[in-house]
């Protein structure tokens, strides 16, 4: 494991290509690139998801956490006195404080042919932009890591600091310091001769062709970048679309071209994947190297066919039967170096590293309307190991599955006649709800399944061309479904027995235990509750495995509360802030939950890991393996409950985990790590910390009776009985997303 500190980046920096994976690589004959090895990883900006873009923090910590061949990417401009700078924008205000430095020090200029404001390199020395600090660009990125100093960096600065395996010079304009009396050429060649440059690329034809005949030999190679299809072209005054049909004519100056990823997998504006393009294989046929730019784990605009999983957008790059592109450039280059190491050409068949339960919530529910025929079908065929069933009960006494209680959380019952039947339900704490109990399975039927989106208000939804898809099952259904299937066993989560029984004579239990007998069910069956009573009720008449559900999120369980669980579960369900509590969603240190709970031979399954970056702490750079790979290689927990099966199955079966030494991309993060390097100033206000888990708590009155209600059902007047509390999954995930709020919010708004 590597703990993030900026003192650990300047004693780790010189030896940091020592530090990677020393395992054993991909069969590079599997690589559809134009060499047969294995695609290059370029850090663009460095690790410049996390850190402000160029900074000696972001190079230093893209490869302490990367690929051994990282690729370390500077855009080079030029200061007033023709010293080369790493910087990301033209316009330096754009990356760095300038405008509070130099208050005064804006102009106007021509920058190929629109006239541009802003500050410009041109118009300081090197001397004045020591008073200058780089800073986060992206708004939806945490800010809290310019406070540290970050000051500019020259090329040469960069490669004596960080010494970074292998470097890639951008050069994003000529046109315009030539128009300045500077010269990239002499420049660039200048540097050449000190430093050895991998690749130099530039989206100008007339800077590579002015260079090309001094790198026609020797270790650097001319890259073109493709910028929009529509742009023009400085030189040829062509757009890069049509250039790109002339690959014979960009063979005469460059040996290889980069172009956005959407010129190979092209997007179509409700944002699905069209048909990719046959670019790469025809570039590889003209003996053009191919790289592909713009991948981010934290891009909104990723497509849905990925369901938000970075890894599999790559993997369509890297991985997909037809082609390789030649490298990737990327703003989180721990996941690019992963998915070449880890997960590329991995298949069904292959060998299970990671010890972990894989289980859904609601199906894959991140991809279809929860519990539907079609989220059940998804989860099986990407590899979930148990199917879940959180068993709600109609009026006419069907078990069924469906994610809550309330029919408008999950259906389309706000926009149907039922809406009639809404009413305040304040034993459940519903206001307006529309219940299960309240109507017929042959009602419910005439509803259509909704897909449940948790982040829209981060205007991130789920598949919305299947967001009505599918259908709902009965329990029966489900166990004869989930019995010729795949998985290994399901499990069922029962809520609101008590109040169900005592107030609409509903038995859910007795349901269930006779469903679950007569189903012939051969496989293994797990029961959920929040209630200890409904537990004790299934313990006394089945050998089922019992899982109890913390339903808030504690920071500690006492030793007599845990032997209270065990007598009514063998394995506990708890939230992810439990085991890693946060602070504005930077984790603080792990708590004692999960290795207290196996102390005492109980199963922690932790719940909910979901693709969508803003479900993620800050620590886990917007990557869903990363959390899942930290919970558990470093707390060891025994399962994950996810809306995405397909992704932690991908994990279980990572090759890197068993590799002799696991490579840094694959290590877990340090809790804390990202708090012990912010500037004092950037640090989060603490929070009030999460209870303890106590004894009373836990213990339940026995269930009630069912009692045929009376006619004023679910109205106030039933006194608050020991009703479990319900509908905690969805309020686990408001708290985290509560955190992230604040800072994403003007990403959100714009
Ligand atoms: C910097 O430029 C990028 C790309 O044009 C833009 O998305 C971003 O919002 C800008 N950031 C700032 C702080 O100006
Ligand atoms: C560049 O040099 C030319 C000739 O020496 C001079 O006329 C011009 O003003 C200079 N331009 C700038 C922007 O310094
Ligand atoms: C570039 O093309 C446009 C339109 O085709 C034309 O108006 C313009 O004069 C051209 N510029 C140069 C420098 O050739
Ligand atoms: C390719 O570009 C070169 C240089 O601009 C030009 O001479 C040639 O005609 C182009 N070929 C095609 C097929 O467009
Ligand atoms: C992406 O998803 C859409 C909708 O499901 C589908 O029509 C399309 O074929 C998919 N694209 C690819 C490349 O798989
Ligand atoms: C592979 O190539 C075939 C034929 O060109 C094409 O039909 C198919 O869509 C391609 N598949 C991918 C994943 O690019
Ligand atoms: C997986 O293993 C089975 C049985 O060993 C074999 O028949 C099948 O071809 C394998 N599949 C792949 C994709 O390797
Ligand atoms: C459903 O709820 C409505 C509103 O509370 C109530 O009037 C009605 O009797 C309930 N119907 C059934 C079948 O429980
Ligand atoms: C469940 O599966 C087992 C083995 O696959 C089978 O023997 C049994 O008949 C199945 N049960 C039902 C009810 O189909
Ligand atoms: C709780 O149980 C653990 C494991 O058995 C033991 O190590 C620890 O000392 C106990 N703590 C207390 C306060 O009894
Ligand atoms: C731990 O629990 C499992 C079942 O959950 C049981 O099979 C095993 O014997 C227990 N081990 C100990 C040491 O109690
Ligand atoms: C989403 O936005 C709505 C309305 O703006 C707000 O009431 C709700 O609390 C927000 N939900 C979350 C999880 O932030």
């Amino acid at each position: 494991m590597w703990k993030l500190s900026l003192l650990c980046f300047l004693l780790l920096c010189s030896s940091a290509a020592l530090v990677a994976a020393q395992g054993s690589r991909n069969n590079p004959s599997k690589w559809q690139t134009l060499t047969g090895s294995a695609p290059l990883v370029i850090a663009r900006g460095g690790f410049s998801g996390l850190f402000p873009d160029s900074s000696l923090n972001a190079y230093g910590f893209a490869v302490q956490t990367g690929s051994p061949n990282l690729h370390v990417w500077c855009d080079v401009q030029l200061t007033k006195d023709g010293r080369g700078i790493c910087f990301p924008d033209i316009r330096l205000e754009n990356a760095s404080d300038i405008d509070l430095a130099y208050p005064k020090g804006r102009n106007t200029y021509v920058v190929n042919g629109v006239s541009t404001q802003g500050w410009f390199s041109v118009d300081f020395t090197l001397k004045d932009l020591g008073l200058v600090n780089m800073r986060q660009r992206i708004y939806s990125r945490a800010p809290n890591f310019d406070g540290s100093l970050n000051q500019i960096q020259t090329v040469e600065d960069v490669v004596n600091q960080i010494q970074p395996p292998a470097l890639w010079l951008s050069v994003p304009h000529d046109a315009f310091f030539s128009q300045h009396n500077q010269s990239m050429r002499s420049y660039i060649i200048s540097v050449s001769r000190n430093i050895i440059v991998s690749y130099v690329s530039s989206p100008e034809v007339g800077f590579l062709r002015s260079v090309a005949s001094r790198f026609r030999t020797g270790p650097t190679k001319l890259v073109f970048q493709f910028l929009g299809r529509e742009d023009t072209e400085p030189t040829t005054n062509q757009t890069y679309g049509s250039l790109l049909t002339n690959l014979t004519f960009i063979k005469t100056f460059a040996r290889g071209i980069l172009i956005p990823k959407s010129y190979i997998w092209p997007v179509d504006n409700s944002l699905y994947l069209q048909d990719s393009s046959p670019i790469v294989v025809d570039a590889h046929a003209a003996g053009l190297e191919v790289f592909a730019s713009n991948f981010a784990n934290d891009a909104a605009t990723m497509p849905y066919n990925y369901s938000y999983d970075p890894v599999s957008e790559y993997l369509s790059f890297i991985d997909n039967g037809n082609s390789s592109v030649d490298g990737v450039l990327s703003d989180f280059p721990i996941t690019a170096s992963a998915t070449v190491d880890c997960y590329a050409h991995l298949g069904k068949n292959d060998t299970v590293t990671a010890n972990v339960l894989v289980i859904s919530n609601e199906g894959a529910s991140g991809d279809y309307p929860g519990c539907t025929d079609k989220a059940y079908e998804k989860a099986v065929s990407d590899g979930v190991d148990i199917l879940d069933c959180p068993v709600q009960i109609t009026n006419d006494g069907i078990p069924f599955c469906l994610g809550s209680i309330n029919l408008r959380d999950r259906t389309t019952a706000a926009q149907s006649d039922f809406i009639n039947r809404a009413t305040n339900n304040p034993d459940l704490a519903i206001q307006n709800g529309i219940f299960t109990y309240n109507l017929t399975w042959s009602e419910i039927q005439s509803l259509r399944p909704a897909i449940y989106n948790p982040y829209s208000n981060f205007t991130l939804f789920r598949n919305p061309k299947a967001k009505n898809d599918g259908n709902l099952m009965q329990l029966s259904d489900f166990l004869t479904f989930a019995n010729a299937s795949s998985v290994s066993g399901v499990i069922i989560s029962i809520e609101d027995a008590a109040y169900l029984a005592k107030n609409q004579g509903l038995g859910v239990t007795d349901v269930v235990l006779d469903t679950l007998s007569k189903a012939g069910f051969t496989k293994k069956v797990m029961i959920r509750s929040s209630d200890s009573a409904v537990l004790s009720k299934f313990k006394s008449s089945s050998n089922y495995e019992l899982v109890y559900l913390v339903d808030e999120d504690v920071r500690d369980i006492l030793n007599s509360t845990i032997l209270e669980i065990k007598k009514f579960a063998s394995s506990v369900v708890v939230s992810k802030k439990s085991v890693f509590p946060t602070e504005q969603a930077f984790l603080t240190v792990e708590t004692n939950v999960v290795p207290k709970l196996q102390a005492f031979n109980i199963s922690v399954y932790v719940q909910f890991f979901r693709n969508e970056f803003v479900s993620q702490p800050w620590d886990f750079f917007s990557d869903p393996y990363v959390e899942i790979n930290t919970h558990y290689s470093y707390m060891g927990i025994n399962g994950v409950i996810t809306d995405f099966p397909a992704t932690a199955a991908r994990f279980k079966r990572n090759r890197c985990l068993g590799y002799k030494t696991v490579p840094p991309y694959m290590s877990p993060v340090q809790p804390g790590g990202l708090l012990s390097i912010m500037a004092k100033q950037d640090l989060p206000p603490a929070e009030a910390p999460n209870p303890i888990l106590t004894d009373e708590s836990v213990i339940e009155p026995p269930l009630p009776p069912v009692k045929l209600p009376t006619t004023d059902t679910g109205s106030g007047s039933t006194a608050p009985g020991p009703v479990a509390p319900n509908g905690q999954s969805t309020l686990v995930g408001s708290t985290i997303l509560s955190g992230i709020a604040i800072l994403v919010a003007a990403f959100v708004l714009c």
